[in-house]
C-alpha cells in the first residue's frame, strides 16, 4: 500500500503466520534424503499440539463446532478407513455413492424435504463457497437455457462473500441491497432490485455478519410469483436452526417448507459436526441440479462427467461426514443444539450487560456487538478480549465484533466468563484507546482507506506471505 503507516501491519501478521520458524525444518526444497516417518509424525504433532490450545479451550469464534477428542477420533477413524476412496471412480468406490446419496437425503429430510410434494435432491461439495457457487452457476446455466444471456443475483450487503466469488467467476451481475432496519434483508428494496434478468434471488439463514436470519418468507415469495429462483444460504444455521425451532425457539421459515425456496447451501462440517471439508448444496427438483452437473464427451481421455467442481475428490471425508450424522441422529443434533442454545444466552445476556456496548437484534447463537458509546473503539475492545485469550471476528460497515457460539463454548463456566472478560475488555479499551499492534489499527487503516483497491491489494500481499516458507 502507498499510505503505509510507519509500522508495517504485514510484519505483525507474518509473524503471527510463521510461528515455526527457528522452531522446527523448514523445508523450501524436498530434502535430499527422506526425514523418517516418526520425525515427520512428531513435527506434526507439535504443530498440532500448540493449536490445540487456541481452539479446545472454547475461546475462539466458529472454526471447531464440535471438537472433543472422542468425536474427532471417530471422525479420524472413519476418514482413515476410507482414506484411499475416490468419487470420481464409483466403480472401485461405490461406498462413496451410499455415503454422497445418503448425506443428500438426511440433509434433505432436515430441511422440509418431507413437508413438500417436490424432489430435494442435490449433491455433497468441499464446503459452504462451493455449495453456493455451484448453485449460482446452476442458476446462470438455467437462465442462459431461458434466454438470459446477462444474468442478475439480488442480494443483501450481509450475504455471505461466497456470491461476490462467484459473481466473478461466472460472470453474474449483482444487484446489491444495503441491510434495511435491524441489520437484515430489506424486503421492499430487494423486490425493486429484481428486473427481467434476474435469475436468483438471495436470502441468508442467518447471515455471517450478525447471525441474524432474513425475512426469507416474504423474500422467496417475491421470487416465486415472479417465476425467479430463491437460494437460502444455509450454510451457517442449515443444521442448527431446525432442531432450534424444535427446542421451541422462534425460528422464522427458511427452508424447503416455503414453496418459494428453490434452492439451499448447509454446511455439514460445521453443525453438522463432521471433518472440514463438506457440505451440501440442494435443490427443489431434478431441472436446477441438472444445471450444476458437468460433462464433457469429447475428450480424448474418455467420457467425462462431474457433479461438482473438482475432479478427484477426497471420499474418505464423505465417509467421516456420513459417520457423523449417522452416529448423532436426531438426539444427538438436538442435545448439541440445546447446549449451544443455553451457552449463547448466557453470552448474549453478557454483552447486553455490558455497558458501552451492543448487540445487534436477537440472534441465535451467532453474536455480534458494536460500539453503544461516543469514542469507544470496538477493534480496541476485540484485542482486550484478544488479551485474555479469545479470538473474536471483526466484522465491518458497521464496526463491530462477533462470536459464533459452538459445542467449545458450552464448556461449564465459558459463558459466563465471557461475560466477566468482556466488561474488563469495554473498560480496558476505554483506559487506552489505541495500542500497537493488535488487530485494530488495521481495521482502522482498512476503514480509513476510501481506495478499496489498496485495501485489496494489502490482502493480496498477505496471502503472498502465506506462501514463503
Ligand atoms: C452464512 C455463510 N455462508 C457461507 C459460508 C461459507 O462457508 P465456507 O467457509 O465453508 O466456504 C459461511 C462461512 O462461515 C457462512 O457463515
Amino acid at each position: 500500500m502507498t499510505d503505509q503507516p510507519a509500522t508495517d501491519p504485514l510484519a505483525e501478521i507474518e509473524r503471527s503466520l510463521k510461528p515455526y520458524r527457528g522452531e522446527l525444518p523448514t523445508h523450501a526444497r524436498l530434502p535430499e534424503e527422506g526425514v523418517p516417518r516418526e520425525e515427520v509424525l512428531g513435527q506434526l504433532r507439535r504443530m498440532a499440539d500448540a493449536e490445540r490450545e487456541k481452539w479446545e479451550g472454547g475461546h475462539v469464534s466458529g472454526a471447531v463446532y464440535e471438537g472433543e477428542a472422542e468425536h474427532i477420533a471417530f471422525l479420524n477413524e472413519a476418514y482413515a478407513i476410507h482414506s484411499q476412496s475416490n468419487p470420481l471412480h464409483l466403480d472401485v468406490w461405490p461406498s462413496a455413492a451410499k455415503f454422497e446419496a445418503e448425506i443428500v437425503a438426511m440433509t434433505a429430510g432436515m430441511l422440509g424435504a418431507e413437508e413438500t410434494p417436490d424432489a430435494i435432491v442435490g449433491t455433497v461439495t468441499s464446503g459452504g463457497t462451493e455449495s453456493i457457487m455451484l448453485a449460482m452457476r446452476a442458476y446462470r446455466e438455467r437462465g442462459r437455457a431461458n434466454g438470459i444471456e446477462r444474468p442478475v443475483m439480488v442480494l443483501c450487503e450481509t450475504a455471505h462473500a461466497a456470491f461476490d466469488k462467484a459473481a466473478d467467476a461466472f460472470g453474474i451481475e449483482q444487484r446489491k441491497v444495503p441491510a434495511g432496519p435491524g441489520h437484515v434483508a430489506d424486503v421492499a428494496a430487494m423486490e425493486a432490485a429484481i428486473d427481467e434478468r434476474t435469475v436468483v434471488v438471495i436470502g441468508s439463514a442467518p447471515a455471517f455478519p450478525h447471525g441474524l436470519v432474513d425475512p426469507i418468507a416474504e423474500l422467496s415469495e417475491i421470487a416465486r410469483a415472479r417465476g425467479i429462483g430463491f437460494h437460502t444460504d444455509g450454510c451457517l444455521g442449515g443444521f442448527l436452526l431446525p432442531w432450534a425451532a424444535k427446542l421451541g425457539h422462534e425460528v422464522p421459515a427458511f427452508d424447503f417448507r416455503l414453496p418459494g425456496v428453490t434452492s439451499m447451501s448447509a454446511d455439514t462440517h460445521k453443525f453438522g459436526y463432521a471433518a472440514k471439508g463438506t457440505s451440501v448444496v440442494l435443490y427443489r427438483g431434478e431441472e436446477l441440479r441438472r444445471h450444476q452437473y458437468f460433462t464433457f464427451t469429447d475428450w480424448p481421455g474418455g467420457l467425462y462427467a462431474t457433479p461438482t467442481f473438482a475432479g478427484s475428490r477426497p471420499g474418505g471425508l464423505s465417509a467421516a461426514c456420513w459417520a457423523a450424522m449417522v452416529s448423532l441422529g436426531e438426539s444427538g443434533y438436538l442435545e448439541a443444539a440445546r447446549r449451544i442454545l443455553a451457552a449463547a444466552d448466557e453470552m448474549k445476556q453478557g454483552i447486553r450487560a455490558t455497558d458501552g456496548i451492543e448487540l445487534f437484534g436477537d440472534p441465535l447463537f451467532c453474536l455480534a456487538f458494536g460500539p453503544a458509546e461516543e469514542g469507544l473503539d470496538v477493534y480496541r475492545v476485540m484485542d482486550e478480549m484478544s488479551a485474555r485469550g479469545w479470538s473474536l471476528n471483526g466484522l465491518h460497515r458497521p464496526p463491530s465484533v462477533h462470536i459464533c457460539v459452538t459445542l467449545r463454548h458450552t464448556q461449564p463456566g465459558l459463558a459466563e466468563r465471557f461475560g466477566a472478560d468482556l466488561a474488563g475488555a469495554v473498560q480496558a479499551a476505554r483506559a487506552q484507546p489505541t495500542a500497537e499492534g493488535g488487530m485494530a489499527p488495521i481495521y482502522g487503516l482498512a476503514a480509513s482507506v476510501p481506495d478499496r483497491t489498496l485495501v485489496s491489494e494489502f490482502l493480496r500481499q498477505y496471502m503472498d506471505r502465506w506462501y514463503v516458507p
